[in-house]
């Protein structure tokens, strides 16, 4: 495919045309996919509804760009190869016909079970073969996929259902992680208590755990698609068409259900994906988030399939059963570009190098990091350690959102710098705003970080509620895509992301709203009130502070009452949200109009004793006092 530029002097080329006429810029990536029915219109937009629109009158199935036109020439490459999280269970290793296969079989099942275009499939399932299949027959007939991560408590993932209204799920009995298995069929059973849009489960056995099965609602995964045809006819879908739906959190209330259309999803997908790892053909590719989040569906699944690449679908834990796996992975496959979080640099780090010099690195050619800002030292020991001092590091900030990878330097084309995503992709037009919403235009200034143009995988609306979206990320400033970031730029015009600037806190690279843990805290019979904020923490980049206020404090034991408030987050949301630290307090520093000033808690969870700054409009200042003297 003809994606990738090859020199920085190209990039900059590419990046003046894509500015200064982006349709025909896209036009030409475009052009490289095969459409059923070739576009009108380029693309339509406004930012104020918003209402965007990208190769309208144009059809497609993504899946045909997958999978189908590889076929020919690639059929026998390894599309995946899949490691298991015990190292010694056998791996395997899919090509592209069989993967091919595989989808066509799992397409005409749930077409056999009544799905047809338009419905919606959520998908609750570990890192197997299976949930990619699933992902990509779910495409294959225009069904929309709703991925909740498998470490989401029942609860989020039954108000994820209900508000897709999905129709079947796509789970397994339970997942492998580390030395422990882990149930996940028992939790979609729970979730479906309170889930009446669901007409089937589809499950994978992938512990062997002999989950119990509901007559006539509840599917093994294997007996359904046994039997069934090898080819599957790919729906045509409009180029607007909704592709899948992914739910993420913000400042306020529950997690909204970002969507994403087909056309300009597939276009942005891969050709980000070839330009920032710089991807060649017989490249290995490893990327290890999970296909929970944007990062897996993006650069696991679609982007990398987009460009015909093999990958690694990775089933464990970096530290399973030591902390060298992730190093033992990349020897093992020949990986020649690895893309990992930040979170897990700062943890494999600490375990000093032996780990790391056991293994064989030299087939790496570029390193990326995801999901949050990632700290000089983190980034130095990267450079060094794993990338030898030879492979660029790509810092790529995007978020769910933006579909794609929105700023990183393009493999070793680039000039990079520690603490630095870098420049914005071709297409992609980024600015600084201040709190009036001037453009900045002098270097090192902190500013929020906006779009102003429209590039093809952006959001199109949050499920069920366009006024949402408009709120949420084009109210701020008139006119912009609103991040919810805060950025810098440079004199060389790198760009440095500072960090939220909204109540979203970042912890390990897993994004929650500050309102939503609170709500989880809130159901707790104990609470009457909490505030939640974010701290730095070594390891996970921000760590979760509440600050709760309960009754019965003199009764309970404290660390009894600890724990039934982080049972109740486990319930609400899933352990991945548990707080790191719960301070009972008497009272919450409210202004007079009764707003929590939560500057001053993000002060003291940060361990500022002293100076809180401006506390005149606070009601009562000496609850403040109070919670200094007892804060962690
Ligand atoms: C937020 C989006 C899209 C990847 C996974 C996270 C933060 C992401 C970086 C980076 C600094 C980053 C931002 C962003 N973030 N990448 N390279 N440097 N911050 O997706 O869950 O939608 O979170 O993650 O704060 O807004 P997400």
């Amino acid at each position: 495919m003809a994606l990738r530029i090859k020199s920085y002097e190209q990039y900059q080329i590419d990046y003046q045309k894509s500015i200064e006429n982006p349709t025909q810029f896209w036009e030409g990536i475009a052009n490289t996919f095969t459409w059923k029915k070739k576009w009108e219109n380029t693309l339509d937009w406004e930012f104020t509804t918003p209402d965007v629109k990208w190769f309208e009158g144009g059809s497609l199935n993504i899946t045909e760009n997958m999978l189908d036109r590889h076929l020919k020439k690639n059929g026998d490459k390894v599309a995946f190869h899949w490691e298991p999280n015990d190292p010694c269970a056998p791996n395997k290793s899919i090509t592209y016909n069989e993967l091919y296969t595989e989808v066509c079989k799992m397409a005409n099942a749930l077409k056999s079970l009544g799905v047809e275009k338009g419905d919606r499939i959520c998908i609750y399932m570990p890192m197997t073969l299976e949930a990619v299949v699933s992902i990509i027959a779910c495409a294959r007939i225009g069904a929309v996929h709703s991925i909740v991560f498998a470490g989401f408590s029942s609860n989020a993932l039954s108000d994820r259902i209900n508000d897709a209204k999905a129709k079947i799920v796509i789970t397994s009995d339970g997942l492998n992680r580390g030395a422990k298995q882990v149930e996940l069929k028992g939790m979609v059973d729970t979730a479906l208590e309170t889930c009446k849009s669901i007409e089937h489960v589809i499950v994978f056995n992938c512990i062997d755990s002999g989950s119990n099965m509901q007559e006539g609602r509840d599917l093994n995964y294997h007996a359904l698609i046994a039997d069934m045809p090898e080819h599957c006819e790919a729906t045509e879908m409009q180029s607007e068409d909704l592709l899948f739906i992914l739910y993420t959190s913000g400042s306020t209330g529950k997690p909204k259900g970002v969507v994403h259309t087909c056309g300009g999803y597939m276009v942005y997908t891969s050709y980000s994906f070839e330009n920032v790892f710089q991807h060649e053909g017989s490249d290995v590719f490893w990327c290890t988030a999970d296909i929970g989040w944007i990062t897996g569906h993006s650069y696991i699944v679609y982007g990398p399939l987009l460009s015909g690449a093999t990958s690694i679908l990775f089933e464990g834990v970096p530290t399973y059963p030591d902390c060298g796996r992730f190093w033992a992975i990349c020897e093992k496959y020949k990986v020649n570009q690895f893309y990992t979080a930040p979170t897990a640099i700062r943890s494999l780090m600490g375990e000093g190098l032996d780990v790391v010099n056991k293994y064989d690195l030299s087939n790496l050619k570029v390193i990326g990091s995801v999901g949050e800002p990632i700290n000089e030292e983190a980034w130095q020991w990267y450079f060094d350690n794993i990338g030898k001092g030879n492979c660029p590091v790509v810092d790529t900030w995007w978020q769910t959102e933006t579909g794609g990878i929105m700023l990183s330097g393009l493999g070793d084309l680039s000039p990079m710098k520690p603490t630095h995503a870098g420049y914005p992709l071709p297409g992609i037009q980024p600015v600084l705003l201040d709190g009036d919403g001037n453009i900045i235009e002098e270097n090192e200034q902190e500013g929020y970080l906006c779009i102003r143009f429209p590039w093809p995988s952006m959001i199109r609306t949050t499920y069920g509620d366009h006024d949402r979206c408009k709120n949420v990320y084009f109210s701020n400033y008139k006119g912009y895509y609103f991040t919810g970031d805060g950025a810098k730029r440079d004199v060389d015009g790198m760009y440095r992301i500072i960090g939220r600037v909204d109540d979203v806190i970042n912890v390990s690279g897993h994004r929650f709203g500050t309102a939503e843990i609170e709500d989880a805290i809130n159901t707790n019979e104990h609470a009457i009130e909490s505030a939640v904020v974010g701290y730095p923490h070594d390891i996970k980049g921000q760590g979760i502070y509440a600050y709760v206020v309960v009754n019965a404090a003199n009764e309970t034991d404290p660390e009894e009452m600890r724990k039934s408030l982080i049972e109740s987050v486990s319930q609400g949301i899933g352990k991945i949200a548990k707080p790191d630290k719960i301070q009972i307090v008497t009272g919450l520093p409210k202004t007079r109009s009764g707003k929590i000033m939560r500057r001053i808690l993000r002060k003291i969870a940060e361990g500022e004793k002293t100076n809180f700054g401006d506390t005149s409009t606070l009601l009562d200042p000496e609850v403040v006092e109070l919670i200094v003297k007892e804060s962690f």
